[in-house]
């Protein structure tokens, strides 16, 4: 592995949230309910009946978390845009006051020395587009662009770097296939109607935050990838089928290659394909975001329906309390396979990061030593990516505090800085610190100007 000072000069050191995982605010400056404000509410769809109503309550402590983010010396913050924030029912009249809050957030970041990276769509659904039909429906693509728009009118003038969809494979799949995220549905023919919408809503977007920002936009698109490997050579097949699944039905569409055959065949489900869509969904990318957690091992399984395999667990590996397998070689990998097999221009880890179960001390330091190996690791693992011709341009570490962890509530904590969510306290954990060194040691290094 590559020492992580070997990264070059400008290389970006960033911290990523999302809103409904962060801000709280449920309910304040008109904001309009979403998909999680619904799905939450379900009994037994999220631990504890957790909600996002309050989460970090960032949406009031914004300042105290820019002046967090200042402490740890990153460059970068990359940040969700809540849409029912913005278009309380996902269209029509803007909410002013609830764009002034991404407003202020922003200018605050730029007085701090902080560029910001906005995702327009982090999951949180406007709940009366759900309503009428959701990711399943051509019209909430066309929204999103419409979304995407009134945003990028907005904060265009001061925020450069853009990702249009987080993780677009979790609203399909999970969303609307497996049902362990919102909408909460089990629905192959929704989920991949949801997909190709998703696809055509980046594009979409894409071509409006180029055509209403007043800076030439960074446009990206953050996938969450995969690596995908069968369990024995009678799985190969299944290997194949999980790799289309996860990583190559989202990046052969958005890289000219239209939606891989293979997959339309498992599938069998027909596309609500348009005249010139293919075209939108394949709008140059300046970027390609990339989250990475963990690798999958897969075995052929002919009794599940399509795609028909499942994931085994590696022997003895060891994993963090999501039960994800700690693999950083992966990360490495799933770089250099974007770097051939697609050439992108420029790739930023836009998300990478661990859960585990905190050890509070009786002074309220928090030691997270796991988390500290596995933040090291990952960068070692991209630092030797960059060093074999990867174009990685930073890492965003997921996440800059504990937060909302979806299903699991408040149950996982992946932060850099602790939250007691009884006083919103928050505490910079070891491996938050450790970060802090990391960025300052590679200034140091590399003679980059503070
Ligand atoms: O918390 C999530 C985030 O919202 C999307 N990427 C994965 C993270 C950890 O599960």
């Amino acid at each position: 592995m590559q020492p992580i000072q070997s990264l070059p000069p400008t290389f970006r050191w960033g911290v990523s949230t999302a809103a409904y995982q962060i801000e709280g605010a449920a309910d304040i400056d008109g904001r309009g309910p979403s998909i999680w404000d619904t799905f939450s509410r379900v009994p037994g769809a999220v631990a504890n009946g957790d909600t996002g109503d309050v989460a970090c309550d960032h949406y009031r402590l914004w300042r105290e978390d820019i002046a967090l983010m200042r402490q740890l010396g990153v460059s970068d913050y990359r940040f969700s845009i809540s849409w029912p924030r913005v278009l309380p029912t996902g269209k029509g009249t803007t909410n002013k006051a609830g764009l002034a809050f991404y407003d202020r957030l922003v200018d605050g970041l730029l007085e701090a020395g902080i560029r910001p990276y906005a995702t327009l769509y982090h999951w949180d659904l406007p709940q009366a587009l759900q309503d009428a039909g959701g990711w399943p429906e051509r019209a909430t693509a066309e929204h999103f662009g419409d979304y995407a728009a009134v945003v990028a009118e907005a904060l265009g003038d001061r925020v450069q770097d853009w990702a249009t969809l987080n993780e677009p494979l979790c609203s399909a799949w999970l969303g609307y296939l497996e049902g362990v995220l919102a909408p909460g549905l089990r629905d192959l023919t929704a989920a991949v109607r949801s997909s190709y919408h998703l696809l055509l809503g980046h594009g979409l977007a894409a071509q409006a935050l180029r055509s209403h920002a007043a800076i030439k936009p960074n446009v990206g698109l953050v996938f969450n990838m995969t690596p995908c490997e069968p369990a024995t050579d009678e799985d190969r097949d299944a290997a194949r089928r999980a790799d289309g699944h996860n990583n190559r039905w989202w990046l052969d569409p958005v890289h000219g290659r239209g939606f891989p055959a293979d997959m339309r065949e498992v599938y069998g489900v027909a596309l609500p394909e348009r005249p010139g869509d293919t075209e939108t969904i394949a709008a140059p990318l300046d970027h390609i975001g990339l989250n990475y957690y963990f690798r999958q091992i897969i075995q052929d399984a002919p009794d599940l329906p399509a795609p028909s395999y499942r994931v085994v667990p590696v022997p003895e590996a060891p994993t963090t309390a999501m039960g994800w397998e700690v693999h950083p070689d992966g990360l490495e990998q799933l770089l250099m396979r974007l770097h051939h097999e697609y050439a992108p221009a420029s790739i930023l880890v836009t998300e990478n990061g661990s859960a585990y179960q905190d050890e509070v001390g009786a002074d309220g330091s928090v030691h997270d030593p796991d988390r500290v190996a596995y933040l090291e690791r990952h960068l070692e693992a991209a630092a030797s990516a960059v060093q074999r011709g990867a174009p990685l341009h930073g890492y965003y570490a997921w996440s800059l505090m504990d937060n909302f962890e979806w299903a699991h509530g408040y149950d996982r904590r992946f932060g850099l800085i602790r939250v007691d969510y009884k006083t919103q306290r928050r505490t910079i954990k070891a491996s938050g610190h450790r970060y802090a060194q990391l960025i300052a040691d590679h200034r140091t290094a590399t003679g980059f100007p503070v």
